[in-house]
């Protein structure tokens, strides 16, 4: 697939069906996530990533109730990390873009192996860090969510079914890209 048609086919599915997560399969989104870039090289994300199991079952049962579509899922890989791990000055710390820019990455390349990546925010954190043993000092950032895309929305509220359907609306350009001068908002 070219990269256009990844970028185009990457959604945020709802619809799952279950199917098996090989360990080659985890192997290959890790590698791809390792090859973004990072301030001075630091690789700040940590991926853990979680099978079908008692385990899954712990983590899914920390969702929250707007997720309840992703009970099905296959496989969750939750993202971690800490500001010490990446470059920090004055103006901030770099530890969030860097990891969030390997999740892109990871994304992706989920997105060609064929599989639905979707990733959430609305977990319980507490719990979902004690079922990853989370130490304290690291962020859970975010858990995405892995399965193969069905077109059985049967499962879905309205408003997910229309969403399954049509790409949530994008900002214009004109509202995100400038030339020579910040011109926004
Ligand atoms: C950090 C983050 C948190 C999100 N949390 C949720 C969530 O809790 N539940 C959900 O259904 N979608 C969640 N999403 C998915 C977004 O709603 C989705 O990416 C956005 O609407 C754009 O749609 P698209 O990914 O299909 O292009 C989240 C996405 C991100 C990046």
């Amino acid at each position: 697939m070219e990269l256009d048609e990844v970028m185009e086919q990457r959604r945020s599915f709802r619809a799952l069906d279950g199917m098996e997560m090989t360990d080659d399969m985890v192997t290959d989104l890790a590698e791809a996530a390792s090859l973004s870039p990072s301030c001075a090289n630091n690789q700040p994300w940590r991926f853990v990533f979680v099978r079908k199991g008692p385990q899954l079952d712990l983590l899914l049962g920390t969702l929250s109730g707007g997720n309840y579509w992703a009970r099905k899922a296959s496989m969750v890989a939750a993202v971690i990390t800490k500001p010490e791990l990446d470059c920090r000055n004055e103006e901030g710390d770099y530890h969030w873009f860097d990891t969030g820019m390997a999740t892109g990455l990871l994304l992706l390349k989920a997105t060609e192996m064929g599989l639905l990546t979707h990733p959430i925010a609305g977990f319980d954190q507490k719990a979902a860090r004690k079922v990853l043993e989370v130490p304290e000092g690291y962020e859970l950032l975010t858990l995405i969510i892995f399965g193969k895309r069905s077109m059985d929305l049967s499962g879905l509220s309205e408003k997910h079914q229309k969403q399954e359907t049509t790409r949530p609306e994008r900002l214009p350009l004109e509202k995100i890209a400038f030339m020579e001068r910040f011109q926004g908002e």
